[in-house]
C-alpha cells in the first residue's frame, strides 16, 4: 500500500515540525523532498466523487469504502467526505504517494470514524478547517492533530466517545495546534474542560455546549481569568446549583467571558432546576452562610432540648407540689359546681311562675 520512501520521507517531516528552528533539519526534508517526490500529475477525480475543479472542492459522498480515496487531485482545496465507513484514520491517510497537499477545508463528519492515529493529517499544512464531528471516536492519539500548524478551527462536536475523553485533553495541546482560534465540543457528555492547561494563546472560542457538566473550579477558573480573549459557551450543561458553584457563579459575573450566560440553568438541587444560575442570589451560593445557617439550626435545637429537659426536670422534682394543686384546682372545681347546682334549682320557680302568667 504505501512505500517505504513514504515512510523516510514522513519520519523527517514529523521531525522538522517538532523543531522548526533546526537548519539541519530543513536542509534533510529539502533533500528529502528533491529525492522522494514524485512529479504529481493532474488525476482524474477520484472514483466515487465528484469534482468541481473551479472552486477546488471535491466531495464523497456514501459508499462502502473504508479508507480514504488514495488520489486526492492536487488542486483540491476542500474535501469533504460523508456517509463513509472509515473506522481509522490511519497515519498519513491524507498523503497520498508522499505529496503535500494545499488543502484548507477538510470535512470528515458522519464517517463512523473510531480512532486517529498519530500523525493521521500529516501532509497538510495549509488546513484550515477540520471537521470530525458526528463521528464515534474511542480512541485520540495524543499525536493525532501533529503538523496541524496552520489549523483555525476544530469541529469535535457529538463525536467524542467516553473512552476517548481523557485521551482528548493530550491530543489537544499548544505544540501540535499552536494557530488554533475555534474549538468546538458541544454534545460530548464532557465534565471538565478537556485542555491540560489553556495556554493555546489564540484560543478564541471554547463551545462547550451540552456537556455534563456540574461546575468549573479551582485550576481552571484562574487559567480563564488569565485568558482574557477566551469566550466560552456552555448552555445545555447540568450545572449544581449549590455553594461549590459560588467561583464559577462569580467568575460568570465578573469576567464576561461567556457570552451565553443568560442560558445556564441549574439541575441540582431539585428545588432550583430550570433556574437560571445568573439569576441566583448571592447568599444561594455562600458556602459560608450556609455552614453558618447549618451550626445555628443545631444550636437552636439544642437550646430547645435544653429546655425541655429542664421543664420535665422541674416536673419530676415538684410532683408532691404539683399532686396538691391539682387536688386544689378538683376541689375549687367542685365547689364552684355545687354552687351552681343551687342557684339553677332557685332559679327554676320563678320561670314556672312566668308561664303559669
Ligand atoms: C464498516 O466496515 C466494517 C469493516 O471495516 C464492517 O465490519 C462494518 O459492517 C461496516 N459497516 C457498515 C455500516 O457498512
Ligand atoms: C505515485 O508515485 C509513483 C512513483 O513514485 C508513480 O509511479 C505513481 O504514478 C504515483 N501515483 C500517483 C497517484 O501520483
Ligand atoms: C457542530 O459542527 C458543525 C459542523 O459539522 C457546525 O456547523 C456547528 O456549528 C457545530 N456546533 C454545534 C453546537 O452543533
Ligand atoms: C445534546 O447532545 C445529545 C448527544 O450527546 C443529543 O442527542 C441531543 O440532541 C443534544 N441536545 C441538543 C439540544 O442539542
Ligand atoms: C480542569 O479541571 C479538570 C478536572 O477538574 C482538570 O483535569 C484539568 O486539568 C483542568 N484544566 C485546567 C486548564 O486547569
Ligand atoms: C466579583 O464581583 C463581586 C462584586 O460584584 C466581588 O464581591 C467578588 O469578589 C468578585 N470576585 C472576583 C473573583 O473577582
Amino acid at each position: 500500500m504505501r512505500g517505504k520512501m513514504w515512510i523516510f520521507y514522513s519520519a523527517d517531516n514529523s521531525k522538522c515540525l517538532f523543531s522548526i528552528w533546526n537548519q539541519r533539519c530543513f536542509y534533510y526534508a529539502a533533500v528529502a523532498c528533491l529525492l522522494f517526490s514524485p512529479v504529481r500529475t493532474d488525476h482524474a477525480c477520484p472514483s466515487s466523487c465528484i469534482c468541481a475543479k473551479d472552486s477546488g472542492t471535491v466531495t464523497c459522498r456514501d459508499g462502502e469504502d473504508t479508507e480514504v480515496p488514495a488520489d486526492i487531485p492536487e488542486w483540491t482545496s476542500t474535501l469533504i467526505l460523508k456517509g463513509k465507513n472509515i473506522s481509522t484514520l490511519q497515519r498519513g491517510a491524507f498523503m497520498s504517494n508522499g505529496t503535500e497537499l494545499q488543502m484548507m477545508t477538510l470535512s470528515l463528519s458522519h464517517n463512523g470514524i473510531q480512532a486517529i492515529e498519530p500523525y493521521a493529517f500529516l501532509g497538510l499544512p495549509r488546513l484550515h478547517l477540520l471537521d470530525l464531528s458526528h463521528n464515534q471516536l474511542e480512541y485520540i492519539s495524543a499525536r493525532a492533530f501533529h503538523g496541524l500548524l496552520e489549523l483555525r478551527s476544530l469541529y469535535l462536536n457529538h463525536s467524542i466517545l467516553p473512552p476517548a475523553t481523557e485521551q482528548l485533553s493530550n491530543a489537544l495541546n499548544t505544540q501540535s495546534l499552536c494557530n488554533l482560534h475555534r474549538l468546538e465540543l458541544a454534545g460530548n457528555t464532557l465534565k471538565s474542560i478537556p485542555l491540560l492547561r489553556l495556554d493555546m494563546h489564540n484560543l478564541h472560542a471554547l463551545v462547550l455546549v451540552n456537556n455534563s457538566i456540574e461546575s468549573i473550579g479551582g485550576g481552571n477558573l484562574t487559567m480563564l481569568y488569565q485568558q482574557k480573549r477566551i469566550r466560552v459557551y456552555l448552555a445545555l450543561n447540568p450545572f449544581w446549583c449549590n455553594c461549590e458553584l459560588e467561583a464559577f457563579y462569580y467568575w460568570l459575573k465578573n469576567s464576561s467571558q461567556c457570552p451565553d450566560a443568560g442560558r445556564l440553568l441549574c439541575s441540582e438541587p431539585e428545588a432550583k432546576r430550570g433556574f437560571p444560575v445568573e439569576m441566583l442570589r448571592e447568599e444561594d451560593v455562600d458556602c459560608m452562610k450556609e455552614n453558618l445557617e447549618a451550626v445555628s439550626y443545631v444550636f437552636l435545637g439544642l437550646v430547645l432540648a435544653l429546655i425541655g429537659l429542664v421543664f420535665l426536670m422541674v416536673l419530676y422534682l415538684n410532683r408532691g407540689g404539683i399532686k396538691r394543686w391539682l387536688n386544689n384546682i378538683r376541689d375549687a372545681c367542685r365547689d364552684q359546681m355545687e354552687v351552681y347546682h343551687y342557684r339553677y334549682e332557685q332559679d327554676s320557680d320563678p320561670r314556672l311562675a312566668n308561664v303559669a302568667v
